[in-house]
């Protein structure tokens, strides 16, 4: 296998800083990489919050005080280094104090808006990872980039550093992870970024529905667009609900784009490995997950009962995490026998309305809108089952994660939710969770009969259960299709 230089981009990275799934895949596709033998680096923006001591960042006299220009206005750059955890991988920080000394990433905790500057605070960062290669003599054949905070690098490589010999053949590959995070702009700001004015303009090629869109500059400029999925990636070019207008422009790309299904971190995420977790447990000692189980529902103030299941939800509360749907299924779920937990923030709306119900069913039903990293992984390990009935689902990682931990999925049938779950054929036993038949709240009320009427039987349950912990969707395969693509990009 050709062995390339990799420089990875992205504005989160676990553990460092996450906001949601893309941090958890930008946390593990560069350490699989590594394994397959690519020379990879990363690099990230310095936030305020990452702890310089816990994570041993570095200073690299080299890379003090580098100027970086964009329109005319000179910041300063300080880079450090690290590696990711328990790997070799080196991942650079990019500080650059006035734009990333804050104390969000991308919203303003104050406001809870976005920052006014995000555009312009991307857009230096990009640049001064591009001038960083270049101090390092560092030369990457691929430089891939992750959502619209890294979509100025395929655009700035054929632009202003189209005649720069340094970045002569380094091509460029784009992922989108979700396609409704479009890094949308006034076209004013075109000049602060270092983009053609004209081309931000009606018509141009950074513009759509006139405003200036980074997503669509990303997708026109990069050598390889990819996304998280096989079935999204077929939803985005042909669905007009999920594909946000970009069908076009992206079936246009033919072979140069692509459905890759993200892989697990299967180091963070076993219930054998997991410190995180009270009672360790594996397929061949199910007590223990019940002792999770256990623990979780006295957290929870809920009365544990062997014949009662549980139904754990870690998510954004959004109607496209179709939160909508469940509140409506809420009274039909809870009259039920069955437990249910929802962790996660989001809608004001739709959370207000979910804690009337935890008024109504107060030993049934609990919330807690913490996105505590333990918690995370206690209902993974604790819940009987998890419900996912997404609107659109670009790749999901819960789902997969729920297998591993024999926490069976229901989900809705679309993106990489359909690409990883198999629906259980309750005669043959086949199959590996429940799939929505469609999407709405009487279809969520069915399907968790079902899940509940199943999950009685104790044997076939159990059986279930150790058959789905034994799927596996480690990076290992998806890191080669990656692979693959730099091929692809590289010689075409
Ligand atoms: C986004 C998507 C999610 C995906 C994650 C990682 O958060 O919404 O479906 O799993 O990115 O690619």
């Amino acid at each position: 296998m050709e062995q390339y230089k990799i420089l990875y981009l992205a504005s989160e990275v676990a553990p460092f800083a996450k906001s949601g799934g893309l941090a958890d895949v930008t946390g593990a596709l560069p350490k699989a990489l590594k394994a397959h033998n690519q020379e990879i680096r990363l690099m990230i923006p310095k936030y305020k919050f990452i702890n310089e001591r816990k994570y041993v960042l570095r200073e690299v006299i080299r890379l003090r005080d580098i100027p970086v220009t964009i329109n005319g206005v000179t910041k300063t750059a300080n880079v450090k280094s690290a590696f990711l955890p328990d790997s070799k991988v080196q991942i650079y920080f990019v500080e650059i104090e006035d734009l990333f000394n804050r104390p969000g990433m991308y919203i303003d905790p104050k406001t809870n808006k976005p920052y006014p500057d995000n555009a312009q605070r991307f857009a230096y960062f990009a640049k001064a990872a591009m001038e960083t290669l270049k101090i390092l003599s560092w030369q990457p054949n691929i430089i891939h980039c992750n959502e619209w905070q890294t979509a100025f690098v395929p655009v700035y490589l054929k632009t202003i550093y189209l005649n720069d010999d340094f970045f002569k053949g380094v091509k460029s590959i784009y992922t989108i992870h979700n396609l409704t995070v479009q890094g949308i702009f006034d076209p004013k700001v075109a000049a602060d970024i270092d983009f053609d004015e004209s081309q931000a303009k009606e018509g141009g090629m950074f513009n759509k529905d006139n405003k200036l869109n980074l997503t669509k500059a990303a997708i026109h400029f990069a050598d390889f667009i990819t996304t998280v999925s096989e079935s999204y990636a077929n939803e985005i070019i042909t669905n007009p609900d999920v594909g946000y207008g970009f069908e076009k422009l992206l079936e246009e790309k033919g072979e140069k784009f692509e459905g890759i299904l993200n892989g697990v971190d299967y180091s963070v995420w076993s219930p054998e490995l997991d410190k995180s977790i009270p009672v360790q447990y594996s397929k061949d000692n199910l007590e223990g997950k019940t002792e999770n189980k256990k623990i979780l529902l006295s957290r929870l103030g809920l009365e544990f009962n062997e014949n009662t299941p549980l139904l754990g939800m870690v998510s954004a509360v959004t109607e496209q995490k179709g939160f909508d749907l469940v509140l409506e299924a809420m009274d039909s779920l809870l009259k039920m026998n069955l437990q249910v937990y929802i962790l996660g923030d989001g809608d004001r709306n739709l959370v207000e309305k979910l804690y009337e119900y935890r008024d109504k069913y107060p030993d049934k039903f609990a919330m807690s809108l913490s996105s505590d990293d333990k918690m995370v992984h206690l209902v993974e390990a604790g819940a009987d089952m998890f419900l996912m009935p997404s609107k659109y689902e670009p790749c999901g990682l819960h789902q997969i994660y729920s297998l591993r931990y024999g926490t069976i999925p229901i989900v809705s049938a679309v993106g990489g939710l359909y690409d990883t779950v198999d629906d259980l054929d309750v005669e043959t036993g086949e199959g590996t969770g429940f799939i929505l038949d469609e999407l709405s709240a009487k279809s969520i009320v069915k399907t968790v009969k079902k899940a509940v009427a199943y999950f009685k039987k104790k044997e076939q349950w159990q059986e279930l259960q150790k058959r789905v912990m034994e799927e596996d969707f480690s990076w290992e395969l998806s890191a080669k299709r990656y692979l693959d693509v730099y091929d692809r990009a590289l010689n075409e």
